[in-house]
This record gives C-alpha cells, sequence and structure tokens, in this order.
C-alpha cells in the first residue's frame, strides 16, 4: 500500500502549520534572543521597538502568569532568559506585531546591555570544573579491572562525535488562538503534543483540561520536536491568551539553527582488551556528552548512549560511564539514534584501532564477537532472537564479500590515485523507551453509521509514514477497504496523556492500542452478525468488507452490518490502551530488562577516496535489515534509505563549528552541507532478512525509524581504509565527520619528517 500521504504532497496540497488559513488579526511573534553565550543582563532597551507601528506588544519573563519554565525531565530551564543568558540564541523577548516584517524589523531596534561572562564549549572542560547537568552513571558487565590482566593485547585511544543538526524542511513553528471561558487552542509542529499542552498549562497557570494541541503533521522532527518545539507552542498560547488575538510563531531557518539544540556531540576514552582470537573480553569506555546549557532530554540520550555502548558485540566484561556535560550551547536534543549512535562510534572506533594494531581487517574482530541468543548485554537484558549472525552471513553472501574484496585490492592496486575501502557496519538497537512508563499509548476509534472509520491515536505523522501503517491496521482488523478508513489529526482531546512520536516506537505502541479498540468493535459487531444471520458468533468472521458465515459469504455487507448494529443501539465507538509488557528496569542497579526487542541489521560500504583532493564518493552500500514481517516495504524501504544517508551525512559532511565563544558559525545552509543526490551512495541495496518479526512488534512489522541511522557508521570507517591504504603513516582518529579537509590531512601526513618528494 502507497503512503496515504503520497498525492497531497506531490500536488501541494497537504497541509502543514504554515498552511493552516490565518484568523482575522492574527498578531506574527518573532523571537529576541541572547547575542551571546553567557552573561548577567544588565538592561534590555525596548522603547525603540515598541515605538515601531505595527508593534502590538513585546512579551519577557515579567508577564508570564504561571511558571517560566519549560524543562520536560528537570525543571532547569526558563523559557525566556530573567537576568542571565546561558547560550547564544536564549530566547529573552517574544515580539507581537501585525505582519511578520514588522516584527523582524523590531527585533532589530532592541537594545541589550549585557556583562559577558567566559562560555563554556566542550564537555571535557565542563567535566573537570564540575559542571555537569546531572551525577554520572555507570552500566557494569563482569570486572574490566581483573579482565585485562587476562587479555593478550590491550589499546586505548579517544573518539569523538560531532553534533547534527535536524534540518526538517518545516521550520519550528505554532499558531495559537483563545477559545472561550480562557481556554486555548494550539496548532502545533511538534513530535509531543502532550508536551506542548502540559508546558502550555505550567507557564499560563492553568489546567491541562482548558489547553487543546493539534498536530495535523510534521515536515520532518527526527527528534528535534520531540521536547523542542514546546517552547514557540508556549509563546504563541502565552501571547494569544494575554492579547487575546490568534498568534502564530514560525521560525526562519537561521533562526531555528541558532536557537534549537541538536543532536549532542560527545568526546570519550576507551580502553579495549583482546585475546588472540580476537575475542573481545574486556571494554571501559568513558562518554562526555554536550548537553548544553539545561538538561532538555540528555538524561535519557545518555541513557541510551551506555544502553548501546557494545552495539552488535558480547563482551563479558564492560565498565560504561557517561557524564552529561553542562555547557553554553543550546540544550542538546532527540536526534534519530538518540545518544545511540554517540556510542556505537566509540566501540566501533575501539575495533578500528585493535584491527590496525593487530594488523587484522576491523571485520575479522567484528564478527568474532557478534552477540547471539543466551549473551547479555551490559544493562542485564538477555539476548534473544538475535539476528546479528544471520543479517552478517546473509550480507557477506548475498553480496559476496570476497569477491568485493578481491576487486577492491586489483583497484587499488591498479590506481595510484584512487583508493577505495570497505567497511562492514552492523548495527543492534533497542526498541521501547528507555524509560519504563512512557510505553504506553491509546487509540480512539469511531465507526461512522454509514460504515465508514475515523482513527485517532498519539501518533504523530512526521514523514516517516505511521499514519498509514495505522490505517492498515484498522481496514485489516475490519478487513473493509482501507479508503473507508480517516486518519484524524493528533489532538490531545480525543487522546490524552501521549509519549511523543519517537524512539521508533510510534507505530508499535499506538497500533497496539488500536489493535485492541478495533477488536472490542469486532467482537460487538459480530455479535450482531449472529443475531441478524441467525447463528453462533463463532461462525461469524469479515471479509473483503463483506459478513461470512462459517467460511461462506453472507448478504450482509459491511455497511449493512454497521447499520444493524447502529439500529440496535450497539456501541460503536472504541477506546484502545496499551502498554507494553516485559520491560522493566531498574536504575539503582542498573539492570533490567528496557526494550520489547532488538532490530538487527548490518551494511557493507565500499568507498572511493580521491587522494589528491580528500574527496571521496561511497559506490555502493548493501546491507541486510532484519524488517521482521514488513507490513509496509515501501515506507520501510524510505526509512532504511532515509536513515542511512542521514547516518552518512553526520559521519562525513555536516559540520557544526561554534566559535570559542560559543556562536554558532555553520548557521545557514550556506556553511552546513547536508547529503544531496549528488553525495548518496551510488547504489543502495537493501535485502531483507526474513525472520519472524516479533510479538512485540505491530503486525510483527519491527520498528524502522532509528535503526538505519547507525548504518551510516560504517562510512567513516571505509573511507578510513581508504586512507590507511594511500597513506601507511596515517595515525589512526576517530572524530567524525570525516570532511574532506581531514581526510586530505590524513592522507599527506607523515610520522618522520624526512620524506622524499614532498
Ligand atoms: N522519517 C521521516 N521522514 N521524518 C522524520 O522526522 N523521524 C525519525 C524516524 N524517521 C523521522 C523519520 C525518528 S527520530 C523517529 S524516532 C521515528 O521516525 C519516529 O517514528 P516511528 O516511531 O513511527 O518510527
Ligand atoms: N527514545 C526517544 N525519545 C525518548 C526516549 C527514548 O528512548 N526516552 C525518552 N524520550
Ligand atoms: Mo526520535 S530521536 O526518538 O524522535
Amino acid at each position: 500500500m502507497k503512503n496515504i500521504d503520497s498525492k497531497g504532497h506531490v500536488r501541494g496540497e497537504s497541509i502543514y502549520l504554515d498552511d493552516i488559513p490565518v484568523r482575522v488579526g492574527t498578531l506574527y511573534g518573532d523571537i529576541f534572543d541572547a547575542p551571546c553565550a553567557h552573561g548577567k543582563i544588565k538592561r534590555v532597551d525596548y522603547s525603540e521597538a515598541e515605538q515601531l507601528p505595527g508593534v502590538v506588544k513585546i512579551l519577557t519573563f515579567k508577564d508570564i502568569p504561571g511558571e517560566n519554565q519549560i524543562g520536560g525531565i528537570f525543571p532547569d530551564e526558563p523559557l525566556f532568559a530573567e537576568d542571565e543568558v546561558h547560550f547564544w540564541g536564549m530566547p529573552i523577548a517574544l515580539i507581537l506585531a501585525e505582519t511578520e516584517f514588522v516584527a523582524r524589523q523590531a527585533r532589530k531596534l532592541i537594545r541589550i546591555d549585557i556583562d559577558e561572562l567566559p562560555p563554556i564549549v566542550d564537555p571535557r572542560e565542563a567535566k573537570a570544573k564540575g559542571s555537569l547537568i546531572f551525577p554520572p552513571r555507570t552500566f557494569k558487565l563482569g570486572e574490566v579491572e581483573q579482565a585485562w590482566e587476562q587479555c593478550d593485547y590491550v589499546f586505548e585511544g579517544s573518539a569523538d562525535s560531532e553534533g547534527q543538526e535536524h534540518l526538517y524542511i518545516e521550520t519550528q513553528g505554532a499558531y495559537a488562538y483563545q477559545m472561550e471561558n480562557g481556554n486555548v487552542r494550539i496548532a502545533s509542529s511538534t513530535q509531543g503534543p502532550t508536551a506542548v499542552q502540559r508546558t502550555v498549562a505550567k507557564v499560563l497557570g492553568i489546567p491541562m483540561h482548558k489547553v487543546e494541541v493539534d498536530v495535523t503533521r510534521l515536515g520532518g522532527g527526527f527528534g528535534g520536536k520531540e521536547d523542542q518545539a514546546t517552547a514557540w507552542g508556549v509563546m504563541a498560547a502565552l501571547a494569544a491568551t494575554l492579547l487575546k488575538k490568534p498568534v502564530k510563531i514560525v521560525l526562519h531557518r537561521m533562526d531555528d539553527m541558532r536557537m534549537t539544540g541538536k543532536r549532542h556531540p560527545y568526546k570519550s576514552d576507551f580502553k579495549i582488551g583482546l585475546n588472540k582470537d580476537l575475542k573481545i573480553c574486556a571494554y571501559e569506555v568513558a562518554f562526555y556528552q554536550n548537553a548544553g546549557a539545561a538538561a532538555d532530554l540528555s538524561p535519557a540520550v545518555m541513557e541510551r548512549t551506555l544502553f548501546h555502548a557494545t552495539n552488535s558485540y558480547y563482551i563479558p566484561n564492560v565498565t560504561a560511564t557517561a557524564y552529561s556535560c553542562k555547557t553554553h550551547l543550546p540544550p542538546n536534543t532527540a536526534f534519530r539514534g538518540f545518544g545511540g549512535p554517540q556510542g556505537m562510534f566509540v566501540i566501533e572506533s575501539a575495533i578500528a584501532k585493535a584491527a590496525k594494531e593487530l594488523g587484522v581487517a576491523a571485520h575479522e574482530i567484528q564478527q568474532q564477537n557478534l552477540l547471539k541468543d543466551g549473551d547479555e548485554f551490559p544493562y542485564g537484558q538477555i539476548v534473544e532472537h538475535a539476528e546479528a549472525h544471520s543479517t552478517w552471513a546473509k550480507v557477506c553472501d548475498k553480496f559476496d564479500l570476497e569477491a568485493l574484496k578481491e576487486e577492491i585490492e586489483a583497484f587499488n592496486a591498479n590506481h595510484k590515485h584512487l583508493k577505495k575501502g570497505m567497511a562492514l557496519q552492523p548495527v543492534c538497537f533497542g526498541i521501547s523507551f528507555t524509560n519504563t512508563a512512557m510505553n504506553n499509548a491509546r487509540a480512539l476509534v469511531h465507526i461512522y453509521s454509514d460504515g465508514s472509520v475515523g482513527v485517532s491515536t498519539g501518533a504523530v505523522e512526521m514523514g516517516q509514514g505511521v499514519n498509514t501503517k495505522m490505517l492498515q491496521v484498522a481496514a485489516n482488523a475490519f478487513s473493509i477497504d482501507p479508503c473507508k478508513v480517516k486518519l484524524e489529526t493528533t489532538n490531545t482531546t480525543r487522546v490524552a496523556n501521549t509519549s511523543p512520536s519517537a524512539a521508533s516506537s510510534t507505530a508499535d505502541l499506538n497500533g497496539k492500542a488500536l489493535q485492541i479498540a478495533c477488536d472490542k468493535l469486532l467482537e460487538r459487531l459480530k455479535q450482531t452478525a449472529a443475531k441478524v444471520l441467525k447463528t453462533d458468533v463463532a461462525h461469524i468472521s469479515l471479509h473483503d468488507d463483506r459478513v461470512y458465515c462459517k467460511s461462506e459469504p453472507s448478504e450482509l455487507s459491511w455497511e449493512q452490518l454497521v447499520q444493524a448494529a447502529f439500529l440496535d443501539r450497539v456501541c460503536l465507538t472504541e477506546n484502545g490502551h496499551y502498554a507494553t509488557p516485559v520491560i522493566h528496569f531498574d536504575k539503582t542497579k542498573e539492570k533490567g530488562h528496557p526494550f520489547a526487542y532488538h532490530v538487527y541489521g548490518t551494511a557493507i560500504f565500499v568507498v572511493t577516496v580521491d587522494c589528491i583532493r580528500g574527496t571521496y564518493e561511497f559506490d555502493a552500500v548493501k546491507l541486510v535489515h532484519d524488517f521482521g514481517k514488513s507490513m509496509n516495504e515501501s515506507i520501510d524501504l524510505g526509512q532504511i534509505e532515509g536513515g542511512l544517508v542521514q547516518g552518512i551525512g553526520w559521519m562525513t559532511m555536516e559540520e557544526l563549528k561554534y566559535s570559542k565563544e560559543g556562536k554558532l558559525l555553520s548557521n545557514a545552509l550556506s556553511t552546513y552541507k547536508i547529503p544531496d543526490i549528488y553525495s548518496v551512495p551510488k547504489e543502495i541495496q537493501v535485502e531483507a532478512l526474513e525472520s519472524d518479526g516479533h510479538e512485540m512488534a505491530i503486525k510483527k512489522s519491527k520498528a524502522v525509524g532509528e535503526p538505519p541511522l547507525m548504518y551510516g557508521l560504517g562510512a567513516y570507517f571505509a573511507i578510513q581504509n581508504a586512507v590507511k591504504v594511500y597513506n601507511p603513516d596515517y595515525q589512526l582518529k576517530f572524530d567524525a565527520p570525516f570532511t574532506p579537509e581531514k581526510v586530505l590531512t590524513a592522507l599527506y601526513e607523515r610520522t618522520n619528517v624526512s620524506v622524499p618528494g614532498v
């Protein structure tokens, strides 16, 4: 089945926040933000801005009736700065004007006097100064200290990865208007409607039931709108309530890039111990997460870094410690993979380092240590249904790894200035919110008297295709034509207390809730059918828009059945609630069973490096992915391709640069390069692993949103392998992204000073 949005998207008819027709009298909001990363505000002069014709009001923290507080996990983040600023781009005031243009003009007229204080931008510096968001955490398995003595080889190093700008095509925004009795309604481009609702209530000092949040769809979120869509929704609601006018806020691209947090940059130290047979026996790692100026989702992101510190490998002795370091960057936040990729980059770096020192290929070490059933993750969960070996074996077989290796060797022998590199990248990603309590969802189903169906869930459509999957669940449950099902907007008055659409779990959680609601309705309808056809319920089934009796089509169509139930006063509305069973986690012990299941896969990367220029092109990425029983192959393939390319971008070209004063330098698309059609691999081959799926995945179709991003790690190591061929002197470095500049430097670095001919 095609994505139900495909026609609307192609025709430009799909409605995004900015397409909502504005009401008469709408005011436009623009944000005045901190012009430095750290400082004490001495004075702000709004007088000139206030006098600009068309400016209606400028709101600051002083206008907030409730709490000036938007922190999601910890209450450590004001909506508007009070007397200090903590990052460049921190909101200070909201300008409301009759047009967007005037609001922006007014912003330039605001004068601010700040006593600047020294900023911290580096997480190691923050750690050294004791600037942590919350205490460090350690995951432990076995005894590393004792294990080192038994290792034949021990290697140490460090590995750093940079942040990543979400670059959703649709920037952050919200549109709010007052309803009667002081109620407020907000259309928001958020992954977390309930987060917006809860925070609006807190800031306005009103109960949650007075706040309605509605989401049609997002032009991409990628985690950037899990928590960080909230501020703009709150600002719009605050202004709409105070001024009794509709208020629209849509960030311009550069404002969005400057003010919002990104993927967390990490710095890390590792130590890895191996035996002669290449089994990894011990691994010690310390992660320094650059959290930015407030907690935001950093505690949860850091937790997932620890969960994924050993990727797809079984290591009997592990100590992984993580520090959430408070710096003066915008608070960093969720981004596809949610800290997992950062953790996995370090173990892959450790393996690459060991491989270089031992003179073997990294894939020999990787293969020796893949997870199998019965192994234990450092967090106590026992490995079940592992597909690490099966995806590895299939990728090597299907794409003939041995032939590929020979081809690459032959190519490298025959080319002086072009070198090819290869890398294998296994991935293992845990599915569930790491915070057990968040793993629940609800769905509301109405069957209208004409047989058409309306479905509301807590799921937010952000391009990942969840609405199509929800529609499939309902159409399938009733065995009716999908065109009879409509997906409603995601709205807090229809589905309440939702978790954000995140953790790749949206389709599983909301789909299961929807399945429960549909099953309950189906039971009632079958009883009606039995009554009408004067038979036993056990004989009734529904197929292809018709009631079947004893496996034979009856005279009752779906529509007639619904009409009969309606006239018989049967309730045609149902609510489903789902909470993932089995999962639990004890933070005091850092042990438990946090994930419903894991998703596996293995990718092969082949890259060609131009050793004159330092540029590179990916010849191919070939991968075997564990979809389970995919319920929508074209959507799932889209998720693999998108995630893969986004991961490659993070590892290769997306370079976030901050000045030492904490100013974002790569603040526009002219200075921040993301993959385009010319930089995607020339060939992407995706093979499905035929597996049984998992009971806890919706229709056994495993979660697919985030895992493919981590294939992108292979890009780094493939380039590194090509560089190694060209320059035997190259000392491996692990500091992603591997930009062409870094590649060029690596190609020509020399260990001994006297290099003939250079
Ligand atoms: N795909 C598109 N097109 N747009 C997005 O914003 N977000 C990703 C992933 N795929 C995203 C996407 C992220 S970060 C997550 S967590 C999942 O989709 C969320 O959706 P799911 O839970 O339905 O997989
Ligand atoms: N993933 C994504 N978002 C989250 C998570 C998670 O594990 N926990 C809290 N928010
Ligand atoms: Mo995705 S980072 O869990 O929104």
